[in-house]
């Protein structure tokens, strides 16, 4: 099957992207991996005609949104990330006309519709420096309450106001499967992902983004750490340090979203050019002014 993906791919002159939790043998035949933002930007550099994007759907709609030219296509269409919707309709609107100097800061993990209604996008690994670079005082951080959170406490000069919104794969870690994990593993250092509760994130020795804590855990002197997020990056950092060692908290965080991007569905998608990723021209404009504004503040 991975034989049959590259020879398809070399055909038809497609790149396959893959985000950092999608399976290992996914991962294994991608032209790119890559957390949000790096998936994102190097989409949007890219030549290539015919994209493959083996993520969630705010993914492949994001890299649509930034190149319509492009044919974006997606293993799985019912692939999604629940926090993507996790705003009550109206609510932007209540917070706009409360404080007169707001912005609303989104999230990438949301919807094109939420994203139309927002003056920036951020990732996790570019949060707290667009937040600092903006002129506002009041900020209104969408979907992410634990991200929002986390930024808040990085940039206290600022309003952060927050919206009730969370990963339920991350928000499910408790701090007594760290604790665990802490005392079977004392000499490990714990490396986290921002959308992680402030329980898990107060036990951490670093937070970041999935391409930050694959960072982190190589240039690191220490050999064994506590992962806190979902457990495909194990792949990148098994194969970026084969003698170092890598726990979770039990049971693994698994997005399930992310697994329905099987070599079976990557090679059957590449064959037929089926689940074209579509977004009308009306809110790709819009949702496009927040991406972008997002890729110049992050240079
Ligand atoms: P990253 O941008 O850190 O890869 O995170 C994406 C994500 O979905 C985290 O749950
Ligand atoms: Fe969405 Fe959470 Fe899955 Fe990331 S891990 S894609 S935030 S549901």
């Amino acid at each position: 099957m991975k034989e049959k993906i590259k020879q398809l791919k070399k055909e038809k002159n497609a790149m396959i992207f893959a985000h950092f939790y999608a399976p290992s043998d996914v991962q294994e035949i991608a032209d790119c991996v890559g957390d949000s933002f790096n998936l994102a930007k190097v989409a949007k550099e890219s030549d290539a005609k015919l994209i493959v994007f083996c993520g969630v759907s705010f993914m492949g709609e994001s890299v649509k949104i930034l190149c319509p030219e492009k044919k974006v296509l997606v293993p799985d269409m019912t692939a999604d990330c629940a926090m993507a919707h996790m705003v009550r309709p109206g609510v932007i609107e209540e917070m706009r006309a409360k404080y007169d100097d707001l912005a609303v800061v989104c999230y990438i993990n949301s919807t094109a519709a939420l994203k139309c209604q927002s003056d920036v996008c951020v990732t996790s690994s570019n949060a707290v420096k667009i937040v600092k670079a903006l002129p506002n005082k009041n900020i209104f951080f969408i979907p992410d309450r634990n991200l929002g959170g986390y930024v808040a406490k990085q940039v206290p000069e600022k309003n952060v106001i927050l919206n009730d919104g969370c990963c339920p794969i991350h928000a499910a870690l408790t701090a007594e499967q760290l604790l665990e994990q802490k005392r079977l593993h004392p000499n490990a250092l714990v490396l986290t992902h921002p959308e992680c509760e402030p329980q898990i994130l107060e036990l951490s020795d670093y937070i970041g983004s999935t391409a930050g804590i694959i960072s982190y855990a190589k240039n690191s002197a220490n050999d064994e750490f506590i992962i806190c997020t979902e457990y495909g990056v194990e792949y990148q950092l098994m194969l970026d340090n084969p003698n170092k060692r890598f726990y979770f908290t039990n049971p693994r965080p698994c997005c399930q979203d992310m697994k329905f991007n099987t070599l079976e569905s990557v090679l059957s998608v590449l064959e037929k050019e089926n689940n074209v990723v579509e977004v009308s021209e009306e809110i790709r404009l819009k949702a496009l002014k927040p991406l972008d504004k997002m890729l110049e503040l992050a240079k």
